[in-house]
């Protein structure tokens, strides 16, 4: 496995990438999946169904979840099981890994474990240096 910085944000996909079908993507050495729901709310979970672990990137969005593509759990962006087509009633117990998503800029960024997004980055630039930081002697 690859050594990451675990408190910073990484590109996860670009905005463009993220259309109505769920995005497969690779993220820190793991399946996920990327997918918009009809809000218009991105979401990363682990691309692995938590009942008989089918490729969640293989189902569908549907209104603000994602479904599965072997018996239709339903997840929400969280990774919470919302619907359950066996029992109407949605097994809490199920549950898929989620990450933290920003997108801005046209780019969706994520992590294992971040602090909160930089608020300069959510303009094109990053602010200017200090000037004690740039000072020659
Ligand atoms: S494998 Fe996903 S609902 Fe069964």
């Amino acid at each position: 496995m690859t050594a990451y910085l675990r408190n910073y944000w990484y590109l996860a996909a670009w905005s463009h990438e993220i259309g109505d079908k769920p995005l497969a993507r690779t993220f820190f050495d793991r399946p996920a999946v990327l997918f918009r729901t009809e809000a218009g709310k991105v979401a990363m979970l682990d691309d692995l169904c938590p009942h008989r672990f089918a490729a969640l990137h293989r189902g569908r969005v549907l209104g603000e979840a994602i479904e599965c593509p072997y018996h239709g759990l339903r997840f929400s962006p969280e990774g919470n099981c919302v619907h359950s087509p066996f029992s109407g009633k949605p097994p809490h117990a199920q549950q898929v890994r989620s990450y933290p998503v920003v997108e801005t800029d046209g780019a969706i960024r994520s992590g294992l474990r971040t602090r909160p997004f930089p608020i300069w980055a959510k303009s094109a630039r990053p602010p200017p240096p200090s000037s004690s930081a740039c000072t020659t002697t």
